[in-house]
């Protein structure tokens, strides 16, 4: 059996045509949603993120703003930013990109962050919200898998059995929390986990994001499971790679998400798609 392939680029397009199309008649009533990302310091893949983040949305007619601070900033100075961010009323969303240099404390700036504008869902009040099922920012990655699921019509997931590995809070348990939101059976493994391939082979749906390669090879998948691939590394040849043996799963899984052009894109797009949401919510 060969996977069917979850485009993340493709699934993306459409997403953000949609986004653009809100936002262009909540810009005619005269208020165009603004994101403004925050960068401290020089680390190279930030920059990138942060670039690709921006453009996203000047592509969308979305208002952005790129805020770019040396790495000697002080942690005060950059909470007085935040503080700015959260009372300006043409900024919808705050994104703080991490990491953040080591004398900042990366949770007090998340915290600092207005719940009403925390469009990357980082914030504790997010996560609660998360958790008990009340309307807040989801966190974008987990939020991009689901949106991948729905796309091949497993937006419920009632008797299906989801095992997703990773426990990081910005994938792995927010993640969990989704899919037992769209009534799925929740395994959540790590590091700690006996053994892991006893857990995938039961699973319906894996979500892997460790941040390893090959952490899912084909003997530890169920012939036509979803695999979802969240993790980005690089190979050998310096190649961008997932956490799962795409060459060997797609030869088992029923679905499988590509890296690069799969879950990257979509991460992007729920940013755009929390910031909309934030902006139509300032203007109801
Ligand atoms: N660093 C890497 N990914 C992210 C992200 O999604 N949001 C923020 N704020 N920082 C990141």
């Amino acid at each position: 059996m060969t996977a069917q392939l979850i485009d993340g680029v493709a699934l993306s397009k459409q997403v953000r045509t949609e986004v653009a199309q809100r936002a262009a008649a909540l810009t005619a009533k005269g208020v165009k949603p603004g994101l403004a990302v925050v960068l401290v310091g020089d680390n190279q893949a930030s920059q990138v993120y942060v670039r690709n983040k921006v453009k996203a949305c000047e592509d969308a007619g979305l208002h952005s703003v790129l805020e770019k601070y040396e790495a000697t900033m002080s942690e005060a100075d950059l909470l007085a930013r935040v503080e700015a961010l959260n009372n300006d009323p043409a900024i919808h969303g705050i994104l703080v990109q991490l990491p953040l240099p080591k004398h900042i404390d990366d949770h007090k700036v998340i915290e600092a962050i207005s719940p009403e504008k925390d469009v990357d869902g980082f914030h504790v009040a997010s996560a609660g919200a998360l958790m008990v099922g009340e309307k807040g920012f989801k966190a974008c990655t987990p939020y991009g898998c689901m949106k991948m699921l729905e796309s091949i019509g497993m937006k419920d997931l009632k008797g299906k059995h989801a095992v997703v590995i990773g426990r990081s809070n910005i994938v792995g348990k927010p993640m969990a929390m989704m899919l037992l939101q769209a009534n799925a059976t929740v395994t959540v493994c790590h590091s700690g986990t006996a053994d892991l391939g006893a857990m995938t082979r039961q699973a319906d749906v894996v979500v892997a994001a460790v941040g390893k390669r090959n952490v899912l090879t084909a003997d530890m998948v169920k012939p036509g499971a979803v695999v979802i691939d969240v993790g980005m590394n690089r190979n050998d040849e310096g190649k961008l790679c997932g956490d799962v043996d795409f060459d060997g799963v797609k030869e088992v899984a029923g679905w499988i998400t590509p890296v690069p052009g799969g879950v990257g894109p979509m991460t992007i797009t729920m940013l755009l798609v929390n910031t909309l949401e934030s902006a139509e919510r300032a203007a109801s």
